[in-house]
C-alpha cells in the first residue's frame, strides 16, 4: 500500500450486550479494613441499611473484617459508633474479626471483596497468593463516583472530622455499589 492510501479499518461491532449473572443464592458481600473497627463495620451497616430499605435483604449475604488481628471481638470504635449513631445507624452490635483465607477461596468465599485501601488490598491477595480468586477482590472506591485517591482514609489517628469524612465516602460509595449490583445481577 502506498503511503498516501487511506488506512482501511473495519469499524469494530459492537460489543455484546453484557449479560445478566443470575445469583441462584445470596450474593455474598465482605467489606475489609485494618482494624475491623471504623471504616469496613461502617461499610457492612450502610449497605446492608440499602439492601434493606430497597427490599434485598433475602438476596444479600454482608459481613465485614480486618487484615489485622489487634481488635478481634471489639466493637466498632466509640468515634466511629458515635458518627454513625447521628446519622441515625446503629453499629454497637457489630464485633471484629480477622480477615481470613477461606473468605476469599474455597466453598464459602464471597463473591465481592471491597477493600478500603491500598494496604488492604496487597493484605488481602497475600492470602490469596495464586491470585485464584484475586477478580473478587477490589478497592471500595473504584465505584465513589468522586473516587479521589481509590482509597477511603483511615481515621483511627486522626481527629472527629475524619469519622464524618468516612461516612460521607462510605455512603455515597455504598449507594453506588448497590447499584452496580442490581445491574449485575438483574436485582
Ligand atoms: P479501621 O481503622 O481499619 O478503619 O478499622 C483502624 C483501626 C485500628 C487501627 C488502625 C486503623 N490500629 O492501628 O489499631
Amino acid at each position: 500500500m502506498s503511503p498516501s492510501s487511506p488506512a482501511r479499518v473495519a469499524p469494530l461491532p459492537a460489543p455484546p450486550p453484557r449479560p445478566t449473572l443470575v445469583a441462584t443464592r445470596p450474593i455474598r458481600v465482605l467489606f475489609v479494613c485494618l482494624g475491623n473497627i471504623c471504616r469496613s463495620p461502617l461499610a457492612e451497616a450502610v449497605f446492608r441499611q440499602k439492601v434493606e430499605e430497597a427490599g434485598l435483604a433475602d438476596r444479600f449475604e454482608i459481613d465485614s473484617a480486618g487484615t489485622g488481628h489487634w481488635h478481634v471481638g471489639e466493637p466498632p470504635d466509640v468515634r466511629m459508633r458515635a458518627t454513625a449513631a447521628r446519622r441515625g445507624l446503629d453499629l454497637s452490635g457489630l464485633r471484629a474479626r480477622q480477615l481470613r483465607r477461606g473468605d476469599l477461596a474455597g466453598d464459602l468465599a464471597y463473591d465481592h471483596v471491597f477493600v478500603m485501601d491500598k494496604a488492604n488490598l496487597n493484605d488481602a491477595l497475600y492470602l490469596d497468593p495464586h491470585g485464584d480468586h484475586g477478580t473478587r477482590v477490589r478497592l471500595f472506591r473504584e465505584f465513589d463516583p468522586e473516587p479521589d485517591d481509590y482509597q477511603v482514609p483511615d481515621p483511627y489517628y486522626g481527629g472527629p472530622d475524619g469519622f464524618d469524612r468516612v461516612y460521607d465516602i462510605v455512603e455515597r460509595t455504598a449507594e453506588a455499589v448497590l447499584q452496580r449490583m442490581r445491574e449485575v445481577y438483574g436485582l
